[in-house]
C-alpha cells in the first residue's frame, strides 16, 4: 500500500540534521524553494519539448547553489537531464539511478530535482540502504514501505542516487517539466575519490526505438504497474547481483543511461560555431543527458550490451515470459471460441436435417 506524502516535509534546522535525515532516509523534500518568478524563468527555457540549454544551466546552478547552503556543501555534479513528460520509459518503472554491484556501503551521491509543474513520485524510503535486497523483503517493501512524494513547482528533492524511486505518469497532465541533476557529489574531494569507480553505461540505439511506445504505455494505468512490478524486483534485489560473483572491485558504480542520448549543447561549442551563430538563442532536444564532467569514464562499447544485458536479464526475461503467457491466453481463447462456434453450427445443422 502506498502511503501519501503530501505534506512529509521538514523545516530547514542545521545541515547536520538534513545530512541525518538523508542518511537514514535517503531523500529530503524541501518545499517552495524558487519563487514564482525563478519557475517561469526555468519554464521560459523550455518550449514544446526543447530546451535553451544555457538558460537552463542557469536555473541548475541555482539548484546548486540551494544545496550548498542548506548541507554546508561545494557540490560537483556530473550530468542533467531536462524532460516534459517524455522521460517515462526509463522513469516510469521503480529504479536506482546509480546500481552497485560491489558491497552494501555508502556513497556520498545523489540525484537533485525540481519540477516546474506540480507532480507525483513514489520512493521507497530507506532502500538505498539495501542495494541487494532477497525477493522477500522486496516484496514486503514494496507491500508497506511504498511513499508518495507530491512535489509541488519550485520545490527540490534530494535523494541517495541508490535509492528506489519512479515518476508518475498516469495522471495525464499537459505539461510534467522535470529538471534532473545527477551524480552530486558534496565536494571535489569526494568526487575525485569516487568517480574513477562510477563507470556510465551510454543509451542503447534498440532502446531508443523502443521508448515512445513504453512512453505510451506508462501513461495507462495497468501497462504501467504491470511494468513497475518487474522494475521494482529487478531494481530492489540489485541488477542481476550474484553474492557468488561477487567483484573484487571495491566501490564499483553504474549509472545506466537507459535509452536516453547524450547531447552537448550548442553553446558549449562556442569555439566551434561561426561568428554569427554565436549570439544566437539554441532550442535543442530536450531528455538528453549532458554530461558537465569531461572525465567521466563510460564503459567500453565491447562489453556496454553485454552488461546491460546482465543488468535486465531478469526484467526482460518476465516480459518475455508475460509476452509468452498473454498469446497463449489468446490463443485458447480464440480457439476454444473458434472449436464451439463450428460445434454450435454443425449442431444447427443437425437439427435441420431431423426437421
Ligand atoms: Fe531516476
Amino acid at each position: 500500500m502506498t502511503k501519501k506524502c503530501n505534506d512529509f516535509q521538514f523545516q530547514p534546522q542545521s545541515p547536520s540534521i538534513l545530512w541525518n535525515h538523508l542518511e537514514e532516509n535517503g531523500y529530503y523534500h524541501f518545499s517552495n524553494v524558487f519563487s514564482p518568478d525563478q519557475v517561469r524563468f526555468a519554464q521560459s527555457a523550455m518550449c514544446k519539448k526543447l530546451v535553451h540549454y544555457q538558460r537552463m544551466e542557469h536555473f541548475i546552478q541555482e539548484m546548486i547553489k540551494f544545496i550548498n547552503q542548506v548541507f554546508n556543501w561545494d557540490a560537483v555534479f556530473v550530468k542533467y537531464r531536462v524532460s516534459d513528460h517524455n522521460n517515462s520509459s526509463d522513469a516510469g518503472a521503480f529504479h536506482r539511478d546509480v546500481l552497485k554491484y560491489d558491497s552494501e556501503s555508502l556513497e556520498p551521491c545523489f540525484t537533485v530535482l525540481t519540477y516546474l509543474d506540480s507532480s507525483c513520485m513514489e520512493i521507497i524510503p530507506k532502500s538505498h540502504k539495501y542495494p541487494h535486497m532477497t525477493y522477500g523483503q522486496a516484496l514486503d517493501q514494496f507491500r508497506n514501505n511504498r511513499l508518495k512524494v507530491c512535489l509541488r513547482k519550485g520545490d527540490l528533492l534530494i535523494f541517495q542516487s541508490t535509492l528506489i524511486h519512479r515518476g508518475i505518469f498516469t495522471e495525464n497532465l499537459p505539461h510534467r517539466r522535470l529538471i534532473q541533476v545527477f551524480e552530486v557529489f558534496p565536494n571535489q574531494m569526494l568526487y575525485n575519490l569516487f568517480s574513477p569507480h562510477l563507470f556510465h553505461i551510454p543509451s542503447s540505439s534498440t532502446l531508443h526505438k523502443v521508448s515512445p511506445f513504453l512512453d505510451w504505455l506508462y501513461k495507462y494505468q495497468l501497462p504501467s504497474n504491470i511494468l513497475n512490478y518487474f522494475g521494482y524486483f529487478n531494481a530492489a534485489t540489485g541488477y542481476g547481483y550474484k553474492k557468488k560473483h561477487r567483484s573484487q572491485r571495491t566501490r564499483l558504480l553504474y549509472s545506466n543511461e537507459g535509452s536516453r542520448p547524450r547531447l552537448v549543447p550548442k553553446h558549449k561549442l562556442k569555439h566551434k560555431l561561426r561568428d554569427q551563430e554565436k549570439d544566437q538563442d539554441f532550442l535543442e532536444p530536450g531528455n538528453h543527458y549532458v554530461l558537465e564532467q569531461d572525465d567521466t569514464c563510460s564503459i567500453p562499447e565491447d562489453i556496454k550490451d553485454e552488461l546491460r544485458w546482465k543488468q535486465y536479464e531478469r526484467q526482460f526475461t518476465s516480459y518475455g515470459a508475460m509476452i509468452f503467457l498473454v498469446l497463449l491466453f489468446l490463443f485458447f481463447f480464440f480457439y476454444i471460441l473458434f472449436f464451439r462456434s463450428k460445434k454450435h453450427e454443425s449442431r444447427r445443422k443437425r437439427e435441420l436435417y431431423y426437421i
